[in-house]
């Protein structure tokens, strides 16, 4: 076995973790977001599989401040977004989040007047106190995608798979933003959540991308082009089976 099949990708979990839980054995797992932790992502995964586990956050885990707080302490040095992380070789880069238009929205271009915040400190200056959560950006955004985590990756690249929670352009809510970034960080790979329907296709630059349901595993082995597997073709459930 590979390193790169010893990866384990989970999609959305929506505060359901069983899925992971039966899960053959994995040396790293990957959460695209939408966690939704009941008490800490510590608590639900356990301390085994916490210490080998990373995230993203997904729009939902900002739905209340006990999901944003459920992966803090020891958990949040384990966040991907807007780091590229050496995972025995295989360099894996992280964005975490949606895109909001309070913030910046690509669909409507990326001239200086689309961007209404470069950077959270940009947000947090320009937001009454009150509004802060935990003394940074208001808790709706702190799962929103911003113009400085796509510097620091683009900084800290090249990478070989891009995880994130928002969809490039081969999805019908996808944003080419996110194609763009992962050219730039020269990926191959692209796996990311949020739509909660496995999927496979492919965008410029000889780009693979895989979807992956709500509760959905993929395996790292599709990393080195390795079928997910019998029923993990376009439009189907890719498992852990
Ligand atoms: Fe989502």
């Amino acid at each position: 076995m590979n390193k790169a099949q010893r990866i384990l990708i989970a999609g959305d979990p929506h505060g359901d973790f069983d899925a992971v839980h039966k899960a053959a054995p994995a040396d790293a797992v990957i959460f695209l977001g939408d966690q939704m932790p009941k008490g800490t992502l510590t608590e639900e995964l356990g301390p085994v599989l916490a210490a080998k586990s990373w995230f993203l956050l997904g729009n939902h885990d900002s739905d209340a401040p006990g999901f944003i707080v459920g992966h803090m302490g020891e958990m949040w040095r384990r966040n991907l977004n807007g780091r590229v992380v050496n995972f025995d070789g295989l360099r894996i880069a992280g964005l975490g989040g949606v895109f909001r238009g309070r913030v910046w929205n690509p669909g409507q271009g990326s001239t200086p007047e689309m961007l209404k915040f470069r950077t959270r400190e940009d947000m947090r200056e320009h937001t009454p106190k009150r509004q802060h959560f935990l003394e940074g950006v208001p808790l709706k955004h702190w799962t929103s995608i911003f113009p400085e985590d796509f510097e620091a990756l683009v900084a800290q690249g090249p990478a070989d798979v891009l995880v994130c929670h928002e969809a490039p352009e081969c999805h019908k809510h996808g944003f080419a933003a996110i194609g763009d970034l992962a050219r730039a960080l020269g990926v191959k790979t692209i796996v990311h959540g949020h739509h909660h329907v496995s999927s496979i296709g492919t965008i410029d630059g000889g780009i693979t991308v895989y979807g992956v349901g709500r509760g959905g595993l993929l395996r790292g082995g599709v990393f080195s082009g390795q079928r997910p597997g019998a029923r993990g073709v376009p439009g189907t459930p890719v498992t852990d089976a």
